[in-house]
């Protein structure tokens, strides 16, 4: 039998990034078997860095740029020293795609160049290593996202967020590792292969944005930016103990980015960033969403909406609904459900109020947002598959194609859009009487690598992009196996099967230290007021 079609295209895509890399790092080989399994603590412990690359390495985004404008580190110091740890990051948990730290170079270079002769910074981002999904097209390299039919398929035209980031000073050195066309929460392809957890080998990263959380917890960026249509950006920023805000649709710019289901306008794809520190996404928020970069002037969808600052007065009590062990399909695990304790406990004890808040809709709107997506995505994906030889992993399933799903009724797209209103009308009715709602980002701390092929479930974040709704995640705590006992199952009410394949996953001792985070949502368009909720929880989380 002949070898499937895409491994050509795989071993070419590959080489080109390895060769990218070995153009100006080698990073030391380890044996595999001796590797913790906290590559992150490992690599900031190995001796791999110098004293200066472990100080940039470590800095903030803000305070990164501070360092650049006062001329203390070059771009081009900053720039060399995450893309040998990124370099690291890719040898330990294969998180890369497409690899410019050649043309990275030259940009620091040239911001260096014009700091030194004018005394001043191009733009906010002078200097600043972003990193992005391999979803963002970078011209003319490919963006793959982990498809065969577009491994090794130059693009044309920049992204507009791109385009931004470049005018407003930033480095762009590394696209990050995704999931088949990202339509998992686990980041597997293949072409690119498997990306693992930095901070627990054994873990996933999550997905689809699972190259660039990796990237991020491995400190290999300061700053990156996912996109989200079921939880994209949440996910893999809660399984690797990150911030990541999925922003209401055309709150920021998102033209011209690869998409998995191109067309699908029914629930879009949003883009947001992914930092170690909110601090980072609010620098994001503030430079993107600026007069001086107008984003709505380059992309038809992008709202006029500048970033407005603190817009939580200091002291506010907040009105909280918590969403607690299920949302009516699926029971998070032990250490989730401790992470939501914690957090009611935490804002209790600084006078915040927390209301049980009901999710008896929530199947509902699920329902609809699969029935919408399975009609509007057609079988492109499954063709695309199907010609180079890619298997469909077990959790994208519901692309197969069939002879139905080729004949789309205008009248099921048209009551699907009916159906998404009424549900996004009677929730926004519903959330008057709060301030924002905090619910679990996945039933799974970081779970185990391949864990949700058979218990593929997003429906904790899949909500609030049907209802289009801001939300940020927030760390909260790891995994423990003293605090985090396995459930007497025998006794369990299950609500489905699948809640008790996701029950029957958990083992106290495979997830100890897996990373657990939860998700604050806010009001459709209130972005700014949802990262001052998560610094509020954040800080109370602090005290407690
Ligand atoms: C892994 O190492 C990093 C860096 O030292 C640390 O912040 C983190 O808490 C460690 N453990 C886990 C499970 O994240
Ligand atoms: C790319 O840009 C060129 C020149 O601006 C334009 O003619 C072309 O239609 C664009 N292609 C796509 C796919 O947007």
């Amino acid at each position: 039998m002949a070898p499937p079609k895409y491994l050509e295209a795989a071993k070419k895509a590959c080489q080109r990034r390895n060769d990218a890399l070995a153009a100006f790092y080698q990073p030391p080989e380890w044996d595999e078997s001796k590797l913790p399994a906290n590559l992150t603590e490992y690599s900031l412990d190995s001796g791999y860095y110098s004293s200066e690359e472990l100080k940039i390495i470590q800095t903030s985004a803000r305070d990164i740029l501070v360092n650049i404008a006062q001329k203390e580190w070059t771009s081009l110091a900053v720039t060399q020293a995450f893309c040998k740890a990124a370099a690291l990051a890719q040898k330990l948990t294969n998180c890369l795609t497409e690899v410019l730290f050649k043309e990275a170079f030259e940009t620091a270079r040239t911001l260096d160049e014009h700091l030194e002769l004018t005394g001043s910074i191009v733009g906010p981002l002078h200097g600043l290593p972003i990193s992005l999904k391999d979803c963002f097209i970078i011209a003319p390299y490919p963006a793959s996202i982990g498809l065969a039919a577009l491994a090794n398929q130059p693009q044309n035209n920049d992204t507009v967020l791109v385009s931004i980031l470049r005018e407003l000073g930033a480095v762009l050195y590394a696209k990050t590792n995704v999931p088949t066309s990202m339509l998992m929460t686990e980041t597997t392809n293949c072409i690119w292969g498997e990306c693992r957890n930095p901070l627990q080998k054994l873990l996933s990263p999550g997905g689809s944005s699972g190259g660039e959380a990796a990237l991020i917890a491995f400190h290999g960026s300061p700053l990156g930016v996912g996109t989200d249509l079921g939880g994209s950006i949440r996910t893999p920023a809660a399984w690797c103990y990150l911030y990541g805000l999925k922003p209401s649709v055309g709150r920021f710019p998102s033209w011209g980015g690869m998409s998995g289901i191109p067309g699908q306008e029914f629930v879009p794809a949003v883009s947001g960033p992914m930092a170690r520190d909110l601090d980072s996404l609010r620098l994001f928020c503030e430079t993107i969403l600026s007069p001086a970069a107008a984003p709505w002037r380059k992309d038809p969808k992008c709202l006029p909406m500048e970033w407005k600052t603190s817009v939580l007065k200091q002291g506010t009590k907040l009105r909280v609904g918590l969403i607690g062990r299920h949302d009516g399909v699926v029971h998070c695990h032990p250490p989730v459900e401790r992470a939501l304790g914690l957090v009611k406990t935490a804002l209790e004890a600084q006078g915040h109020e927390v209301v049980d808040w009901r999710v008896d809709d929530h199947g509902e709107i699920l329902r609809t947002l699969q029935l919408g997506l399975s009609t509007l995505s057609g079988t492109t994906v499954a063709d695309m598959l199907e010609e180079w030889d890619e298997p469909l992993l077990p959790s994208m399933g519901s692309f197969k194609a069939s002879p139905e799903r080729r004949i789309v009724q205008a009248t099921v797209v048209g009551s699907n859009n009916l159906k998404k209103g009424e549900l996004q009308k009677s929730y926004l009715e519903r959330m008057a009487s709060i301030d924002c709602i905090i619910q679990a980002v996945s039933p799974f701390a970081a779970a185990r690598l391949g864990a949700t092929q058979e218990r593929f479930y997003v429906g904790y974040t899949a909500v609030w992009n049907l209802l289009d709704l801001p939300v940020c995640t927030f760390p909260v705590t790891m995994a423990d196996r003293d605090l985090d006992k396995a459930r007497d199952l025998s006794q369990f009410q299950y609500l489905n099967d699948l809640d008790s394949k996701v029950q029957a996953e958990y083992d106290p001792d495979i997830y100890h230290g897996a990373p657990v985070s939860l998700q604050i949502v806010g009001k459709r368009l209130e972005e700014e007021k949802v990262l001052d909720m998560v610094d509020v929880v954040a800080k109370a989380l602090k005290q407690y």
